[in-house]
């Protein structure tokens, strides 16, 4: 009884989350990048369209969880940012010379692809996008709490993506 009504609880969670994906990252979610994210290995078990989902699914309940707190985040940019974070680092291979190259790079060029699938990209929802590879390399800090969320589930789930038996529920459903 009580697992069923923590399972319904999870299931309802889970829905709000792909409710907020969808919503605000129609563009994003539709877009040819998206697919081909889908194509292209990261962190070696995964994709960067399965990477992208659960950044943004990580992201979007941390904002939950914060707004319990009443704490002030915007969904929308941390929607928009999460789910275009990487998608500079497609076609990596034939992009970037070295692995350093596309660690210092990939961020400024997935703002590029963002500012393509946007009719407008906020500031804030760029400098998500810049600077989401903070504390790695030499990424500067974030400078929005939106921006350390997404920095914060980007490293949570690089983790998710490296564990051979990690359950990935936020993928189902799409
Ligand atoms: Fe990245
Ligand atoms: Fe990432």
């Amino acid at each position: 009884m009580l697992r069923t009504m923590i399972r319904e609880k999870r299931e309802v969670r889970r829905e709000r989350v792909r409710n907020d994906l969808r919503t605000y990252g129609e563009n994003v979610l539709r877009s040819e990048e998206m697919r081909k994210a889908f194509e292209q290995t990261h962190h070696r078990r995964s994709t960067v369209g399965e990477h992208t989902l659960r950044v943004a699914s990580a992201s979007v309940m941390i904002c939950y969880a914060l707004k319990k707190l009443n704490v002030e985040v915007s969904v929308p940019a941390v929607v928009v940012g999460a789910l275009c974070h990487d998608l500079g680092i497609l076609g990596r291979k034939e992009k970037y010379s070295s692995e350093r190259e596309c660690l210092a790079g990939h961020a400024k060029d997935s703002v590029l692809v963002a500012k393509g699938l946007m009719e407008e990209l906020p500031d804030k929802t760029e400098d998500i996008i810049e600077r989401h590879m903070w504390p790695v390399g030499e990424s500067k800090a974030p400078n929005s709490i939106e921006g350390v969320i997404v920095s914060v589930a980007d490293k949570y789930s690089a983790l998710r993506d490296v564990l051979p038996a990690a359950k990935s529920p936020e993928l189902s459903g799409w």
